[in-house]
């Protein structure tokens, strides 16, 4: 029999993606309206410290070795960091790493404490290096920049592992900026990863919005000069490269161009407690009501559960929602179909 968190397609799922809120401090133009999101989840209906505590203690006990926690914008909560305290507590479960994806704004209060809460992992989402695109790009005041740069650096020294992502659109920051974090990256031990535009409903996406990495790396090349490669690590959305000489990685999320997920081992929890097994795909599950009250056969997909599930129970809705999950999402094979 396939363990509990093994796939029909051989994939063993070791990452689990927790969004701990759907609101954020920004308004990208490429991820929310200016108004910010619409039917935001009510806060009691927001999964507690307590309940994120026992369902990662779950998945850990799996087998998932790495949890990140994700938004919306995930320092926006005010228990952020007894979220991920509680989180950290899993090292003695077999939790390797505790990550973080933030867009950094509110990082340079927060981050002493995240780091002596146990966080080792940081992603900060930057899309440029100019406080004026930066305020076009996400609806506020373009001092943000520095502000998250201040993070990314303090990140570095508190000795956490530290990335930028930079999401690239066509028109948007493609040139000029692309290669502004190049040139960044040389003195700093940070990965710059660029990632490839992907669509989600409502986000204005075009296929002319992408740019394929392949486009990126050559720009790159015709400033820098060849690249060297730098080895992929299993189960790792990106390919490296480095300019010789410089001490910080480029790295390209090419989702759309080369999708991976043949080696997809994430597995996502919302903010509002529902199982996802594909960033693409729907919600399978709500785990925070069958925690809270239980589920009927139809909605658990195992049996139902005679009052608040056991943990037992919640392992099989897992188990039976993992064993739903595609080889590859339609959204990731064909990019053109999505216009
Ligand atoms: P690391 O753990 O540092 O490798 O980070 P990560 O890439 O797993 O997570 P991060 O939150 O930094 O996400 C960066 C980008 O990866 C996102 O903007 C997405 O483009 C892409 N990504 C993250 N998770 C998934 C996923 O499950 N499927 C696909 N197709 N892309 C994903
Ligand atoms: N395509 C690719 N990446 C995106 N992100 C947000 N929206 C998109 C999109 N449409 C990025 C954020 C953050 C990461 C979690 O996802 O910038 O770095
Ligand atoms: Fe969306 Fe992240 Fe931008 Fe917030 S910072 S609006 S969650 S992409």
């Amino acid at each position: 029999p396939l363990a509990p968190l093994e796939d029909r397609h051989a994939r063993q799922h070791t990452y689990l993606r927790i969004s701990l809120t759907e609101r954020c401090n920004l308004r990208c133009t490429y991820c929310m309206p200016a108004e910010g999101l619409a039917d935001l989840t009510p806060r009691a209906e927001l999964l507690t410290p307590h309940e994120l505590q026992r369902l990662a203690t779950l998945f850990v006990r799996q087998g998932v070795d790495k949890i990140r926690l994700t938004g919306g914008e995930p320092t926006v909560r005010r228990d952020i960091v007894d979220v991920v305290a509680r989180l950290a507590s899993l090292r003695s479960e077999g939790l390797l790493q505790l990550g973080m994806t933030s867009n950094g704004m509110l990082l340079p209060r927060l981050l002493p404490s995240l780091a002596a809460a146990g966080l080792t992992h940081l992603n900060i989402s930057l899309d440029t290096l100019d406080p004026h695109l930066f305020e076009l790009i996400t609806r506020r005041s373009g001092a943000g920049v520095a502000r998250v740069l201040a993070a990314a650096e303090q990140s570095v020294k508190l000795g956490l592992t530290t990335k930028l992502n930079v999401v690239v659109v066509r028109g948007v920051n493609d040139s000029k900026d692309v290669l502004d974090f190049v040139e960044w990256a040389r003195h700093r031990d940070i990965v710059v990863r660029f990632i490839e535009y992907m669509p989600f409903d409502g986000n204005k996406w075009r296929p002319e919005k992408l740019v394929p990495y392949r486009v990126l790396l050559e720009r790159i090349v015709e400033r820098f000069g060849p690249l060297e490669k730098v080895g992929d690590t299993a189960n790792d959305t990106s390919k490296h490269w480095r300019v010789p000489g410089s001490r910080g990685t480029i790295g390209f999320i090419t989702s759309m161009t080369d999708h991976f997920c043949g080696t997809c081992n994430r597995l996502r929890i919302t903010a509002d407690g529902n199982l996802k097994v594909c960033l693409f795909g729907n919600t399978e599950v709500s785990l925070r009501d069958a925690m809270r009250t239980g589920l009927p056969l139809e909605l658990s997909g195992v049996a139902q559960t005679d009052g608040p599930a056991s943990d037992e129970d919640l392992l099989h809705i897992v188990s039976a929602a993992v064993k739903r999950k595609h080889a590859k999402h339609a959204g990731m094979s064909a990019p053109e179909d999505l216009a």
